[in-house]
């Protein structure tokens, strides 16, 4: 029996609820592939700081160091001082944001499946900031060594995909996207068998609206791909089926896309964002201690969930039904098959 170490940041608004069923899933397909977890609150986001003046307490950040790896839900406006930190200070450099349509999540297109590989620990998120009374600059930093080491995350996906990979940036008017773009092309090149393209960023925006077929790999600089990704989501349907991977060379914090969603009632949120979430720590579990039980157990969440979507019976709120989170969550659990 594998047992891994979680820890888990619950978050706010919707974050406690979403969090609560993708542990539930998770259990399950524990329980029948033979893995066991051992789950550690790590307490943070704006709760945490009401109660204790800090969004992300000490205490909380050693569980998540000490942990193998973070399962966590949004949290509300301390965001800044929770998510963007830890990729930081965990040195989370890449962010993996699949966008798929998914048969029974209504789209107004076919076929559409890519990922957004964004930077996740440089640009104007880097934290390099002044602000005065007349004036505001938030700096936007890349480096020789980020930006390779993004593009050769982007390279290892594009082998495991269709290979095309789309440099989106604002080469044509900022000379550090110049560097940005330069950079990840020599790393791209090098790899060979990729293909290679380059999009402005605005023209990026327009073409996933009109083609979003057309791109497989989209790799892009933090705040582009911050933005891009909710773009991708509406897309293909709801942002409550979207989920990320915060990943670095030794640690993976995996989280929904979406954020606290403050304005719907929390038991009617979509927890699928959350619960694939949850496969991908599992497969990157999987991948990085090299047990095969974890590859299996995600495949298992991912069949699941397409199956429950697919048959339309248990929809949440977004996807115009009227199941609460936890009642989807039931009917993905009595749907996980070996
Ligand atoms: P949001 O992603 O929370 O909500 C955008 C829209 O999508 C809302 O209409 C919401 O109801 C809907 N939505 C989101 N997730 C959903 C789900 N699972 N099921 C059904 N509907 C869903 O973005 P917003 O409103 O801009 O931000 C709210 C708070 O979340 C802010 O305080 C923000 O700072 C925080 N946030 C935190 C993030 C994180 O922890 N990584 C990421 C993004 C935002
Ligand atoms: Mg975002």
């Amino acid at each position: 029996m594998s047992v891994f170490r979680v820890s888990v940041i619950r978050g706010d608004g919707i974050g406690p609820v979403v969090v609560r069923e993708a542990i539930r899933v998770l259990e399950a397909v524990g329980d029948r592939f033979g893995l066991s977890f051992q789950f550690v609150d790590a307490p943070a986001g704006d709760a945490v700081q009401a109660e204790t003046g800090e969004a992300l307490p000490r205490e909380s950040l050693q569980r998540i160091r000490g942990s193998d790896a973070c399962l966590k839900g949004p949290v509300g406006e301390t965001a800044r001082d929770v998510i963007v930190l830890l990729r930081r200070e965990l040195d989370l450099y890449a962010n993996l944001r699949p966008a798929k349509t998914m048969k029974g999540i209504p789209s107004r297109y076919g076929n559409v499946d890519l990922l957004i590989v964004r930077e996740n620990v440089e640009d104007v998120y880097r934290g390099v900031e002044d602000v005065g009374r007349d004036h505001a600059v938030s700096l936007a930093v890349y480096t020789r060594h980020g930006t390779e080491r993004i593009a050769r995350v982007a390279c290892r996906e594009a082998l495991k995909r269709r290979r095309k990979v789309t440099v989106v940036d604002k080469a044509n008017v900022l000379l550090s996207h110049r560097f940005f773009r330069e950079v990840a092309s020599e790393v791209i090149r090098s790899h060979g068998g990729i293909q290679l393209e380059f999009m402005y960023v605005d023209n990026a925006a327009y073409q996933l609206v009109v083609r979003p077929e057309r791109f497989d790999v989209i790799l892009t600089t933090n705040m582009f791909g911050d933005i891009l990704s909710d773009e991708a989501a509406g897309v293909c349907g709801t942002l409550g089926v979207a989920p990320s991977a915060n990943v670095g060379d030794a640690f993976g914090l995996f989280e929904p896309v979406h954020g606290s969603a403050p304005d719907i009632d929390p038991e009617r949120a979509n927890p699928t964002a959350m619960v694939l979430a949850g496969a991908m720590m599992l497969r990157w579990l999987g991948e990085t201690k090299g047990v095969e039980a974890a590859l299996r157990a995600a495949g298992a969440v991912e069949r699941a969930v397409e199956l429950v979507l697919a048959e339309g019976k248990v929809r949440t709120v977004d996807l115009g039904g009227g199941s609460i989170a936890r009642e989807f969550c039931d009917a993905v659990i009595a749907r996980l098959q070996d």
